[in-house]
């Protein structure tokens, strides 16, 4: 899967790899993706991890559960109505392309 990521520095790099048991989350610390803290280790626990999803990809992304939707609630001061933690998105083919930027917080 080839995902671009914009870092906390505004640093956009493009990496390749991850498999589809693996989340974004780990994708971007594999490759040392700035800005991804993801301090609970992928629990949906911490918002570190929080990523905004270019809003063409929202569709294939999917939407945030409860539990996810309760922490965006709670990062709602830099969250955006695109925003996802990126230890809840699976990595697959339909995310091949897949442009996200990493969340100042
Ligand atoms: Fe903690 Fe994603 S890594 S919520």
């Amino acid at each position: 899967v080839q995902v671009t990521f914009v870092d906390v520095n505004g640093v956009e790099r493009r990496v390749d790899g991850g498999s589809e048991d693996q989340s974004l989350m780990e994708l971007a610390k594999a490759n040392g993706i700035d800005g991804i803290a993801a301090d609970c280790g992928g629990a949906c626990s911490c918002a570190t991890c929080l990523v905004h999803i270019d809003p063409d990809w929202t569709e294939r992304t999917g939407q945030p559960d409860d539990i996810e939707f309760a922490m965006l609630d709670m990062v709602a001061d830099v969250a955006t109505v695109s925003s996802r933690l990126a230890c809840q998105i699976r990595l697959s083919g339909a995310l091949d392309g897949l442009r996200v930027v990493v969340a100042q917080q």
